[in-house]
Order: C-alpha cells, then sequence, then structure tokens
C-alpha cells in the first residue's frame, strides 16, 4: 500500500460565523460560535487518509485540553497520530476563524506548531524514508519544512509543498519540492518576490515555471485550477456545489493530490480529482467535516 506522511500544524479552529467581517476599530456580534479541529496538516492529513490511504501526522500539540479534544478527534480517523510530539508547557495551536456567508478570515496564534523544530524529523525519520509522498505547508518553522524536504529528497520520495501561509521561500528549500501548490494570491506573493508579477496569472505561472523546475499549480476558488505542463497553462474548473463553508478546500485539494500522486496519476487527473474533493468539502462546517471519502469522491469522477 502506499504510504503519504504529512508534516504540519494542527490547531483548534473557533469558527465564528457572523454576517459580515469587522471594519479596522468596529466590534460586531458573531451568531454562533464552533470549536473545531483544524490545522493545515492535521486538516492535509484527515484529507489524504479519506481516500483510504496510509496515512502518518507529524506536528505538535500543548498538553491542555484543546491538544487531547484534537488528538481524540484525530483517532477517530483511519490516520497514525502516534507520533505527534505533546509540549509542556505550552499551549496548542489556535485558529480564530471569522465566517460569513461565502468566506472566511484567519487569524492563527501557532502556540505548540513553532515547536516543531527539526528533531521532529530526526525522530521520524523512517516514516519519512517509507513513504511515496511527504507533504508540508508553512504554519510550522520554516527551516523545519526545509530541512523535512531535504531528506525525503535524499530517500527518493516525492515532495509537496503547500506554501501557506505564505512565507518568504529560501531559494535552497525549492530544490527540494516536486510539486508546488500555491493559491492565487500565495503565488502573487511569491511572483512579486522574486521575478515580478506581470498581473496575469497565466504569464507569470508560465515564467516562473521556465525559472523553476518544480511542477506548479495554483488553486483559484471558486474559478478551479490551474497547473503547468509541457510549457502549457491548463485550468480545470470546479463543480458547482452549495457552499456553507470554504475553510479548508485548499486543504482538501492538496491531501487528494497528494494521494492522487502516490497513485501515480496524470497530472491532469491529479489536479481535476483534488479540485472536485475540495469543492465536495465546502458543503459542511468546519474545515474537516466535508472533507469527501474515496467513496463519495467516486461517484463524482
Ligand atoms: O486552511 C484552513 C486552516 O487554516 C484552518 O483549519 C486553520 O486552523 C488554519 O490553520
Amino acid at each position: 500500500m502506499k504510504k503519504i506522511v504529512v508534516l504540519g500544524s494542527l490547531n483548534m479552529d473557533m469558527v465564528m460565523t457572523t454576517e459580515r467581517l469587522p471594519m479596522i476599530g468596529e466590534t460586531i456580534c458573531s451568531d454562533q460560535i464552533h470549536y473545531m479541529v483544524g490545522g493545515k496538516g492535521s486538516n492535509q492529513a484527515v484529507a489524504v487518509s479519506r481516500m483510504g490511504i496510509s496515512t502518518s501526522l507529524l506536528g505538535c500539540v500543548g498538553n491542555d485540553a484543546f491538544g487531547e479534544r484534537i488528538q481524540k478527534h484525530l483517532s477517530r480517523e483511519t490516520l497514525d497520530i502516534s507520533s505527534l510530539n505533546i509540549i509542556e508547557d505550552t499551549p496548542t495551536g489556535i485558529a480564530t476563524v471569522f465566517k460569513t456567508k461565502n468566506n472566511n478570515a484567519i487569524v492563527v496564534n501557532s502556540g505548540a506548531n513553532d515547536c516543531c523544530d527539526r528533531r521532529i524529523v530526526e525522530e521520524n525519520i523512517e516514516i519519512i524514508k517509507q513513504a511515496d509522498v511527504l507533504l508540508a505547508q508553512l504554519e510550522i518553522p520554516i527551516e523545519t519544512v526545509e530541512y523535512a524536504l531535504q531528506k525525503a529528497k535524499e530517500f527518493g520520495v516525492t515532495t509537496i509543498l503547500n506554501p501557506a501561509p505564505y512565507k518568504e521561500i529560501p531559494i535552497g528549500l525549492i530544490e527540494y519540492v516536486d510539486y508546488i501548490t500555491p493559491n492565487d494570491t500565495e503565488f502573487e506573493s511569491m511572483m512579486s518576490g522574486e521575478l515580478g508579477s506581470s498581473g496575469d496569472l497565466e504569464t507569470d505561472m508560465l515564467e516562473w515555471s521556465k525559472q523553476n523546475s518544480v511542477k506548479l499549480i495554483v488553486t483559484r476558488s471558486s474559478q478551479g485550477s490551474s497547473y503547468v505542463e509541457n510549457g502549457q497553462v491548463t485550468t480545470i474548473p470546479c463543480i458547482n456545489v452549495d457552499v456553507v463553508d470554504t475553510t479548508g478546500a485548499g486543504d482538501t485539494f492538496n491531501g487528494i493530490l497528494a494521494y492522487a500522486i502516490a497513485e501515480k496519476m496524470e497530472l491532469r487527473d491529479a489536479v481535476r480529482i483534488a479540485g472536485i474533493g475540495a469543492s465536495l468539502s465546502i458543503r459542511a462546517l468546519g474545515a474537516q467535516s466535508g472533507m469527501p471519502s474515496i467513496k463519495e469522491l467516486k461517484k463524482y469522477l
């Protein structure tokens, strides 16, 4: 069986539903609050595991009530969390999610995620070595991500980097990446930092791909997702669903993409099923509730 290892953050998401986002200096009331398990690492690991593929999650939580609740919740998935680190005297990561009808804004306090250092990689080097794919994001220290990607490449493991939330990516790190999956805003930041954006997404994607031998896939919310292959940009539209909550759609995309890549699907098919999975995931509240199982996903293919 193929194996995927996800390295990343775990958060307790405090989801507050509001009519609209507050303006600077304004106080508004939220009508509902929900505590839901999130964090880009944890969300992506759940998305992968629902594809019925062997999945391990590496990351850190605090030794507190939220940390316990996250572990209890994740242990109900077919996901190996036995290598999670429990950090003493440090709070579990918290994300305050302001959710409006069609959108969201998130503020994260990293807490224990900041303790995810290279020791976590070293202690779990066998898991990384045996994986087919390593999937990472940037909600833990970037040095740890770079080290894990480097080790994965040394072992011949395929690597996927979801550069979210965006941080400037060291040139050396890119060398260890096989696939990079920014959303359109993150891609704009990648361009302005490096090459200077032309303002046209396709032109910029081609330009970036000329300079970097990494497969580029850009997720574009309701406009679907675009990827570069053989010097061409292809866009795959998303399917129409009734939107309840878009939180975690990008994570679902990345998790299913990792599964498809581990299964050696063509890039077009991989992007297509990842996009369908991401669309399905936004039909329920919270990052993980709407993530499809492989059975559900297959109904749409
Ligand atoms: O990508 C969505 C996630 O971003 C949320 O679950 C939140 O925890 C933040 O990490």
